[in-house]
Formats: C-alpha cells, sequence, structure tokens
C-alpha cells in the first residue's frame, strides 16, 4: 500500500512549476499569468497546474511516463487488468465501452433506468437495444436495479446479445444483486458492462457495497468526481476481463477524448486514487458516526423521514429523505435552497444528499446544515402521505423504431395528452438523475404519460423535451 501513497502525475507538474518555466506554449494563459482580471484570484495559482503534453508530462493518448505510470497505480488498487483516465466523465467512459462492445444492428440488454449517455452511445452505434425494466421501490418511489429473473428471461429470448449494460448503485445509493446477474451472464459468455458512476469508494468495502469491480464486470466505468473528492468530469475505466478488447475501448477513447485532455483534471484523479489507497479503518469510523448523528437529527423533523436501504444494503453516502407533509421533494428542495443547502436531485417524494467521504477529524459544516434544514423544514406540519405509483407490466420491451429507421422519419409536435400510443421522437429527460421518462423511439404508454404529467405538475426540470413548457411533445409522423 506504500506504493499508493504516490502521486506520480502531481509531483511530475509541482516539478514543472518548481523550475518556474516561461510558456511559449497552450494554454493561452500562460501558467495563470495572462487573465482576465475579475478571474485572478480565483483562478491564478491552480492555473499553474493547467499545462500541456510537455517534456516530463506524459501523453494521456500514449502514456509513458507519469500517466503511465498513475494509471498503472489505479489498475493496482481496483485488482483489474487495465485502467483509464477520463477527463470527460463517465458518459465518455460509457459511450468509449459500449461502442467497443456492440456493433451496428447487434443486439444488446439495456437495464431502462439508465443514463442518457448509455442511449446515446447506442443510438451512435446504430445497435438493437433490449431493455430490461428494473424493480420499483415503493417505499421509496423509485427504480432500483434489474431482477435476475428478468436477465435469465432475456438471455433466453436473446441468446445473440453481444452484452448487458447495467447501471450499479442507482442514483440513490441502492444496489441489488449485480453478482448474481454477472455469474449468470457468464455463464452464456455475454460480457456486462457497468455503469458505476456512483461507486468508485465501493473498492473500499464493508460498510459500501460490493463494488462492480470485485464482482466481475467485464468493464466498469465511474465518476471519480461524484464522490470522491476530485474535480468535475474525473472519472475511471476499468477492464477486468479480456471479453472486450481493451486495444477496442482505447481507440474510442481516443476518438472521442480531447486531444488536449486537462492536467488539472488528470492530477486531481492521481491526487484522489492514493486518496481511496489510504482511506483507512479509522476514518470508515468516523465517517459511520458522522452520518447517523446527521440522520437521527434530520429524523427530528416531523415533515420529514430518512430512508432506510432494504436489507440495509446501499451507499452510506447517499442520503434520502422523504417528504411527511404536504410539500413535494422538489418543495422542500427549493425551501432549502433559501436556506443555503444545495442538494443532489429532489423528485416528487425525496431529496437526496450526497456526503462526502470524510477523513477522520476532517471537519464538514454537517452540524450547522442540520441547523438551517431545521428552521427551512422544522415548521412544516406532518401529513400523512399514500404513495401510489403504476409500474409498468412489461419487463423486456423494444424500441417502436430503430434507430436506423428512425433516421428517415420526420417529426411533429403533439399535445401532451394526445400522446398516448404514438411513438416519442426525442428523449425526455428529467435532470437530475438524467434517466429518461421517454427514449427516441419509444411508445408513450399510458402510464408514462401519467407519469410525464406528475413530474411537471409537482416541478421538475428537463433536458429535451424542448415544447414540454408549451404543453406539447415531439412525436415520429409515420405509423
Ligand atoms: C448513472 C450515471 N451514469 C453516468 C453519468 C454521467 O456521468 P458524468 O457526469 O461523469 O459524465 C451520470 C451522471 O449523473 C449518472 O448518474
Amino acid at each position: 500500500m506504500d506504493k499508493q501513497k504516490r502521486i506520480p502525475l502531481y509531483q511530475a507538474l509541482l516539478k514543472h512549476t518548481a523550475q518556474k518555466p516561461i510558456s511559449f506554449h497552450v494554454p493561452g494563459h500562460k501558467n495563470g499569468k495572462v487573465l482576465p482580471e475579475q478571474a485572478k484570484n480565483q483562478f491564478q495559482q491552480l492555473l499553474q497546474l493547467d499545462v500541456t503534453e510537455l517534456s516530463g508530462l506524459d501523453d494521456l493518448h500514449a502514456p509513458q511516463g507519469a500517466i503511465k505510470e498513475a494509471e498503472d497505480l489505479l489498475a493496482e488498487l481496483y485488482q483489474v487488468q487495465k485502467s483509464f483516465f477520463l477527463v470527460n466523465g463517465s458518459t465518455v467512459g460509457n459511450l468509449a465501452m459500449i461502442l467497443a462492445a456492440v456493433k451496428e444492428d447487434e443486439m444488446v440488454l439495456v437495464q431502462r433506468n439508465c443514463h442518457k449517455s448509455v442511449l446515446n452511445a447506442l443510438k451512435l452505434a446504430k445497435a438493437h437495444p433490449v431493455f430490461l425494466e428494473p424493480e420499483f421501490n415503493q417505499e421509496w418511489g423509485v427504480s432500483t436495479g434489474v431482477s435476475l429473473e428478468t436477465v435469465k428471461e432475456a438471455v433466453y429470448r436473446f441468446p445473440e446479445v453481444k452484452a448487458i449494460i447495467l447501471t450499479y448503485p442507482n442514483y440513490y445509493g441502492m444496489v441489488y444483486d449485480l453478482g448474481a446477474l454477472i455469474n449468470h451472464a457468464h455463464l452464456h459468455n455475454i460480457p456486462v458492462l457497468v455503469d458505476e458512476a456512483h461507486g468508485p469508494h465501493f473498492i473500499l468495502g464493508n460498510p459500501f457495497p460490493a463494488s462492480a469491480v470485485e464482482l466481475g464486470a467485464d468493464i466498469v466505468v465511474q465518476s471519480a468526481h461524484k464522490t470522491l473528492p476530485a474535480l468535475t468530469m474525473g472519472s475511471f475505466l476499468h477492464i477486468n476481463s479480456s471479453r472486450i478488447k481493451s486495444t477496442k475501448v482505447k481507440e474510442f477513447l481516443q476518438i472521442l477524448q480531447s486531444s488536449s485532455p486537462s492536467y488539472l483534471i488528470m492530477a486531481s484523479l492521481d491526487l484522489v486514487r492514493s486518496y481511496l489507497a489510504q482511506y483507512n479503518q479509522k476514518d470508515v469510523q468516523y465517517l459511520i458516526k458522522q452520518i447517523s448523528e446527521f440522520k437521527e437529527q434530520l429524523n427530528e423533523i416531523q415533515s420529514i423521514e430518512v430512508l432506510s436501504f432494504p436489507n440495509s444494503d446501499g451507499d452510506l453516502l447517499r442520503v434520502t429523505i422523504q417528504s411527511k407533509c404536504h410539500l413535494s421533494g422538489f418543495d422542500l428542495q427549493q425551501r432549502l435552497e433559501k436556506a443555503g443547502i444545495y442538494t443532489e436531485l429532489a423528485d416528487p417524494e425525496n431529496v437526496l444528499f450526497v456526503i462526502p467521504l470524510l477523513k477522520n477529524n476532517r471537519q464538514f459544516p454537517l452540524n450547522e446544515a442540520l441547523m438551517k434544514i431545521k428552521s427551512a423544514l422544522g415548521d412544516i406540519p406532518a401529513a400523512p402521505k399514500k404513495l401510489d405509483f403504476q409500474l409498468s407490466p412489461e419487463r423486456i420491451t423494444e424500441l417502436a423504431i430503430g434507430y436506423k429507421q428512425m433516421l428517415s422519419c420526420e417529426n411533429e409536435e403533439v399535445p401532451i395528452i394526445e400522446s398516448a400510443g404514438r411513438v416519442c421522437a426525442e428523449m425526455v429527460i428529467p435532470y437530475p438523475p438524467g434517466i429518461p421518462l421517454l427514449l427516441t423511439g419509444e411508445r408513450v404508454t399510458e402510464q408514462k404519460l401519467r407519469q410525464l404529467i406528475r413530474l411537471i405538475e409537482s416541478g421538475a426540470r428537463f433536458q429535451g423535451g424542448d415544447a414540454l413548457d408549451r404543453g406539447m411533445i415531439c412525436i415520429f409522423k409515420t405509423e
């Protein structure tokens, strides 16, 4: 583990800066010396490290020096065959792993509640997705993971599939028996690609759920920036088997990632890998204590309840509160924002807090936050609520119009309330979490329509669906 204390890329950058180099290269801010006046104080120091592929600083697309060493240390920590630094989020990791695994017209099983980047990758590949409906937790009001039965049935019906693409954990930190799904897929020699955007810290083991890497997934993508103290967009991709060639993944990463990757992001990935590797039992105990006290105090507020993970298995860093009053999750979130508390996400029932991976005795203003939360939500009377969700009866579905066919289809706008039975011509994505409610090429069912109306009425924000605020939705003309 001593080796994991090394931070080769960060050190290479410090060594470069120590020479007080005069820059006649890109970027144009010249090590932070030339900056718009307003940004000088904030940016100057940090931008000394925002350099480019100079001597001694290696090259992300052909690593041989400090970046190679940093990526090798990452692979060693996760005990995988190969790891890549990503500078464009899990988004680029999902695109690269899927494009490497699936070609035009090939079938692939996909967990339906996936991030839009997974669907964009399938569209780019012109693949033929078969969607697996996840289970639904009635108490939380959210979709979780796919059941083994669904995977078994899908593999039986579509034995020719080239891969299974799963998301683990869900946005709320909920997990499922991923190991059983992977084992079943591997029995049929089907590679399993896992979007573990929210779980890079699971490698720490208990009290965190098992990590997709340990469970044997073939490729795993993780947003280091979501739960580790990394810069936004900093992410990892791990190759954990030979079922899909790592050279193919590398080829797509070279196509999709910038030829000028950010050294700040890469250095922060090097630093958080070392941070994670040195996270010890004392840190874990401190974190557990901080979070349980936070939850206990939250539970004293009558208008909300802190949700517990089914079977106590879920991500410790995620704290979900559910409305127990007349307000929606979106309303609660707005009240919190007025009090200076900014949360990760709201849905019609819940608000999600993401807690940092604190090291022992590291301060984070949880008590100050509690005071503000109590003053924002404390005076709202409790009101009994009955959550009642309609579930999709179909476990396995396909697009009504495939990615190739839709290229020659025309669109039109129709009133949302008249869209049931038609085929959607855009992705309608409540954001966050960025999981499409409706897919391009998917038929609008009565149940999806009700869900959409419920979200609009409760104040959700959307990406795609530009006409929603005019009460319209874009659908395909054909049929
Ligand atoms: C499950 C999941 N996958 C992938 C992504 C994309 O990650 P990134 O923002 O790192 O590109 C997100 C982002 O929220 C996500 O929730």
